[in-house]
């Protein structure tokens, strides 16, 4: 099971913050002092923790999950130095297009889309129930120092759902770009980054209807992350390919035209 606490020595609103997160979630709120007896006398596989700093981090097979936009910052302020990030070259932003990240993860690559798009906006589904908890409460209450983060992640919106579920709904042409990054089965090709997703992450490959699906809902094209060992890109028939050799990381492109 899992369950919902705080940090050491709460505050009275802080425990009250904890619970009502608890009831959000439909989870035991259980008290940090009583946390560990809790443990020995219950299997608890995960521990949300809603910490001073107003942090959630779920605590889970030794990973600790929460939202950071640290891995966006750092491509963005490459891109702004001056070097090639490929996913932006990929997308290629006008600055008002609606893009659909189907496996929306942490968000950093949302953040990094929308920080392009400033007309525009960021809508992904996420499937792990964990996963979307940890980003969509990140989402709302993460404050940055750098103003653009905070105005990026207005524009970025998460929906607990599989996308194909999601999809089904969603009329022809309905978004402008639809971006798709699928856990890689070998975590040799997946960053540590990755790592704290890993235990709770769903693991579902993108088949050939996926992509139709895909193509289906996009005005201008699809972008599919994949990594150079790995065969996705050619299973899904796709030829046009961005990246780098050094990182591994690619990102295939099949336009609408
Ligand atoms: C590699 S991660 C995405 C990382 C993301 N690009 C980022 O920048 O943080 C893949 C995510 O897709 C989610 N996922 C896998 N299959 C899915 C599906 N069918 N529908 C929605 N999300 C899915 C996984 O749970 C995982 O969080």
């Amino acid at each position: 099971m899992f369950v919902v606490t705080t940090s050491h020595k709460p505050t009275r609103q802080l425990t009250f913050e904890a619970r009502k997160l608890a009831d959000t979630y439909n989870l035991p709120f259980v008290s940090r002092r009583r946390l560990g007896d809790f443990k020995r006398s219950h299997r608890v596989e995960g521990v949300y923790v809603l910490e001073k700093n107003g942090r959630l981090v779920l605590h889970v097979r030794g990973e600790r999950l929460f939202f950071h936009p640290s891995a966006a910052k750092i491509r963005y302020l490459n891109i702004k130095k001056g070097l090639v990030d490929y996913l932006i070259k990929a997308l290629e932003p006008e600055g008002n297009e609606i893009v659909f990240d189907a496996t929306f993860g942490l968000g950093s690559e949302a953040l990094l889309m929308a920080a392009f798009l400033k007309e525009g906006k960021v809508i992904g589904t996420e499937a792990s129930v964990h996963i979307y908890r940890i980003v969509s409460y990140g989402l709302k209450h993460y404050r940055d120092e750098e103003e653009w983060v905070n105005e990026a992640m207005k524009r970025v919106e998460v929906i607990h759902a599989d996308f194909r579920e999601y999809l089904s709904k969603v009329p022809d042409g309905f978004f402008d770009v639809v971006y798709c990054d699928p856990m890689f089965k070998n975590p040799r090709f997946e960053s540590s980054s990755m790592n704290p997703l890993r235990p709770v992450a769903v693991y579902d490959s993108v088949d050939t209807d996926d992509l139709e699906e895909f193509l289906r809902v996009a005005r201008k094209k699809v972008i599919i992350k994949s990594h150079m060992e790995d065969d996705l890109l050619d299973r899904l028939g796709i030829r046009k390919v961005m990246g780098s050799s050094r990182s591994g990381v690619i990102y295939g492109v099949v336009r609408k035209e």
